[in-house]
């Protein structure tokens, strides 16, 4: 004799699943909607908060309007929003914060496809800057898009909703993440080891300090800005710390795999420059493992979050899944 009996239980096995499809298929439907709207919204204010193309001296604007809206994923101000989300904040009372973390992240790649650093011709799916408006153009809008992104972090109508204290720290632990103990000491270890055996201390180091570090900064400046808890603060930093290492493993990986259409940046760009990169050192399964693996630890510090902490979850598995 079966001790199940399954013409009973069937009927409850297929509604558990269609439970479980019908679930995840919202799910990834919110996802995908959490990602548009924030990317509207943050276009909507970068059009706002920067000079428009026909004021003196209109090549700079020009310059600094063809990179910001030549594409691009809206990622990092994104993950402002999900962390102050996930501690209970608002999206709005944020915004100038969020507008400065996509204007300095298209500084940093301004500067970093200009012929002195990585030479690159393609970005977000067009010419690089220098390729359009010439190398001195492109240096400068790179530096006016940082300074603008500190005319914003300063905001006075962030003062509104947010204490001063909170936006002076929230400000310097972004500037912190941006300098020669962030990204730019990350930007030239990567430059020095273009063409030589790194190990994996070096390569890690890169890794964190080039791209980790703003990544991880908008996280954390969410939960500045919304004052959170030690605690709070301490889990949010270290989930913002894994996936920022876990997204450039991710972008290496590309650089190979991606369609060159579907990515917007030159394919092969890093073996042709004899980059550290960790398909370089790991080879591709490994990498890919390396990343999956930080996801879920970040995924993990997320634990003693309720469902407002969602889309960082979501977040953190896209920036493995993505395919540009
Ligand atoms: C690319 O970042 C540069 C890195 C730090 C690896 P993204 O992949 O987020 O680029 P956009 O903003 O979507 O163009
Ligand atoms: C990006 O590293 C780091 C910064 C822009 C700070 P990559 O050089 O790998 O970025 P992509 O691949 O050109 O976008
Ligand atoms: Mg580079
Ligand atoms: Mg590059
Ligand atoms: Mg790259």
């Amino acid at each position: 004799d079966c001790p199940v009996n399954y013409v009973k239980i069937g009927p409850g096995i297929i509604c558990v699943f269609w439970t479980y499809l019908i679930d995840r298929f919202f799910k990834e439907l919110s996802a995908t909607e959490y990602f548009s709207e924030g990317k509207k919204l943050i276009d909507e204010a970068l059009q706002r908060f920067l000079p428009d193309e026909q004021s003196y001296p209109e090549n700079i604007h020009k310059s600094m309007l063809y990179s910001v809206f030549a594409g691009g994923k809206r990622l990092r101000p994104i993950l402002v929003f999900a962390a102050v989300e996930a501690v209970g904040g608002d999206r709005h009372s944020v915004l100038p914060f969020a507008v400065a973390a996509e204007l300095v992240h298209t500084y940093t790649l301004i500067h970093d496809d200009l012929p002195a650093l990585d030479n690159d011709d393609l970005r977000r799916g067009k010419p690089t800057n220098h390729k359009v408006f010439g190398e001195a153009i492109a240096i400068l809008a790179g530096d006016a898009l940082l300074t603008q992104a500190f005319i914003l972090m300063t905001n006075a109508n962030l003062m509104e909703s947010i204490p001063e204290k909170n936006i002076l720290a929230a400000a310097q632990d972004m500037t912190l993440a941006l300098g020669t103990k962030g990204m730019i000491g990350g930007q030239v270890v990567d430059i020095e080891s273009e063409g030589k055996p790194v190990d994996a201390e070096t390569l890690e180091y890169i890794h964190i300090y080039k791209t980790g570090h703003l990544i991880r900064a908008c996280v954390r400046a969410g939960a500045i800005l919304s004052g959170t808890g030690k605690a709070d603060f301490q889990a949010l930093s270290t989930y913002g710390a894994h996936i920022g290492l876990a997204f450039q493993i991710v972008d290496d990986i590309l650089d190979i795999m991606a369609d060159e259409g579907q990515l917007g940046k030159d394919v092969g760009s890093d073996i042709n420059k004899e980059k550290a990169t960790y398909p370089a050192l790991y080879g591709l399964e490994e990498s890919k493992r390396k990343a999956e693996s930080l996801i879920e630890d970040g995924i993990a510090c997320l634990e003693s979050f309720d469902e407002r902490a969602d889309p960082l979850r979501f977040i953190a598995r896209f920036f493995v899944q993505r395919t540009f």
